[in-house]
């Protein structure tokens, strides 16, 4: 058996919980939107042709945010192709997809789904194809009140009152050869300064996100950083990431060790901003917004049945990564929201790419069920639980061996604290494929008194790491974790091999 020892303190705080760090991302992509959360005529569906089962599972989720409407879409997208009569809207050839985009579904119809979910809105704009005309008219049409030619053809669609839209992305992945409209971080950066300084003028209350980096293997990965933040550093309020996981040639040990990747990843935008602050004598801090993250198989992808259905023709809402997740992806994803919990000082919106059927912890049918997927249950549990102060944990672990990081610990964790109820939740990673870990947490300063809550991820047939949900049967699920011990200021538990859990525990100050 291996061992980990974690201390954890009510005086070792990182800082509160931030509410948008529990986003999503609903793309025009494949089936998030149709037949995703929008299937008009599906038995589920209500009179704005909203699945309500999807609604229902999105709002157990417990998704804060969601990012809207791409994604490599928004880079070839006029927004007004996305308003007004629904018969009067063209169809259009979306190249980023492949796909033919009916154009059915448009702002007014996501501002009406993301009220009925409960979730805020983070809008992204063309910055691809268009530019600061097209983005300052948007502010106006969803912000302004009234009294102007825009936010009047607003009224006139049926939208009496503004959106209020508060975070903008000032496009999606720039830096990137596959982007429509793809630039060097010089031509963004004086393009992403005029847009947001433009933006800002309409509504100077709205929170502007700059394009970061598609993932840490770019080869201008740190430079676009520093060169976009360097031309609109007074403009914007956070600079993106994006990064997707996967387990390369069987390693399964370096996949399961992704969250460390992360955690560099994010320490070096930090640096990376932080560097720019000091060069400017800025008093001002960049943040960080994880607006697309999670595991997708993506090295295999160009080759697959789907990939090329997409290349034979133009059609709608075609199935593209339709990703089935097992429990070793489940352990990633919640060593994932790990690092994001534990850098919540800095990274104050992350969105779990993406909500329904694309790459999703939810997935649904045209005319059938929806159901949740392996990767629903850390996600929502901490969503759910996540609550109060961020404790910044002390850990001694038995190290584990990976091709990619070297050693790293056996287990992984985070852990918040709510004064206010007096609740401690750990949230907790066995990343060993065939041992059990023994974890013994010392909290200073609190004593717990019991447990009110222990689950562990699990599947019928224990150690099955490839077991995942289908439509017919879903296995993997939550069962008590029934090892843990609480005495004093010393909690103990076993987590079985591979394994992703959560403890929840009255605690009181002493
Ligand atoms: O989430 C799927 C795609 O991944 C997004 O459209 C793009 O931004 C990223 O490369």
């Amino acid at each position: 058996m291996k061992s980990a020892r974690i201390t954890l303190d009510r005086d070792f705080v990182t800082g509160p919980v931030p509410p948008r760090l529990f986003g999503s991302f609903v793309e025009h992509m494949g089936r998030c939107v149709y037949t995703g959360i929008y299937e008009p005529g599906h038995p589920q569906a209500d009179d704005s042709g909203f699945r309500r089962d999807v609604l229902d599972l999105t709002n157990e989720l417990g998704v804060s945010i969601v990012r809207y409407p791409g994604g490599n879409f928004v880079s070839g997208y006029d927004w007004e192709d996305g308003v007004g009569p629904v018969e009067d809207r063209p169809a259009r050839l979306d190249g980023a997809w492949h796909t033919v985009e009916t154009n059915a579904f448009g702002l007014h119809e996501f501002m009406a789904w993301s009220r009925e979910a409960g979730v805020e809105v983070m809008e992204a704009i063309n910055l691809g194809t268009r530019g600061v005309e097209a983005a300052r008219a948007l502010v106006e049409y969803a912000n302004h009140p009234g009294g102007t030619a825009l936010s009047d053809l607003r009224r006139s669609h049926g939208a009496e009152e503004p959106f209020g839209i508060k975070v903008w992305c000032l496009g999606n992945e720039l830096d990137g050869p596959w982007q429509i409209g793809h630039k060097t971080a010089d031509e963004y950066g004086r393009l992403l300064a005029e847009t947001a300084k433009a933006m800002k003028l309409v509504d100077p209350n709205i929170e502007l996100v700059a394009v970061g980096s598609s993932n840490t293997g770019m080869p201008t990965f740190g430079a676009w950083e520093h060169t976009v933040l360097g031309h609109a550093y007074d403009e914007v309020d956070y600079i993106s990431l994006h990064a997707y996981y996967q387990e390369f040639d069987g390693d399964a040990a370096s996949f399961l060790a992704s969250g460390v990747e992360m955690d560099r990843f994010i320490d070096s935008v930090i640096a990376t901003a932080d560097a720019v602050r000091a060069q400017r004598k800025s008093g001002k801090t960049i943040n960080l917004s994880f607006d697309e993250w999670n595991v997708w198989s993506q090295r295999d992808w160009d080759t697959t049945e789907e990939a090329q259905n997409i290349e034979k023709g133009w059609t709608t809402h075609p199935r593209i990564i339709e990703q089935t997740y097992n429990v070793s992806d489940a352990v990633v994803v919640g060593t994932l929201l790990n690092s994001l919990l534990r850098h919540g000082d800095r990274v104050l919106i992350a969105n779990q790419a993406q909500l329904v059927n694309v790459i999703a912890p939810i997935r649904s049918e045209p005319g059938g069920p929806a159901w949740r997927q392996s990767i629903f249950w850390p996600f929502a549990r901490m969503a759910q639980l996540a609550k109060g102060q961020i404790l910044r944990p002390a850990i001694v672990s038995d190290q584990m061996h990976t091709a990619r990081y070297g050693d790293v610990d056996v287990v992984d964790v985070s852990s918040t604290w709510d004064d206010s109820t007096d609740r401690l939740v750990l949230f907790l990673a066995n990343r060993s494929l065939d041992e059990e870990t023994r974890v013994s947490v010392r909290l200073g300063g609190l004593a717990a008194t019991r447990v009110t809550q222990a689950e562990v991820l699990t599947v019928p047939d224990a150690g099955d790491s490839h077991s995942s949900n289908t439509q017919e049967a879903v296995p993997v699920g939550l069962a008590p974790l029934t090892t843990v011990e609480v005495e004093g200021s010393l909690v103990s538990c076993t987590l079985p091999a591979l394994a992703w859990a959560v403890v929840e525990l009255e605690v009181t100050p002493r």
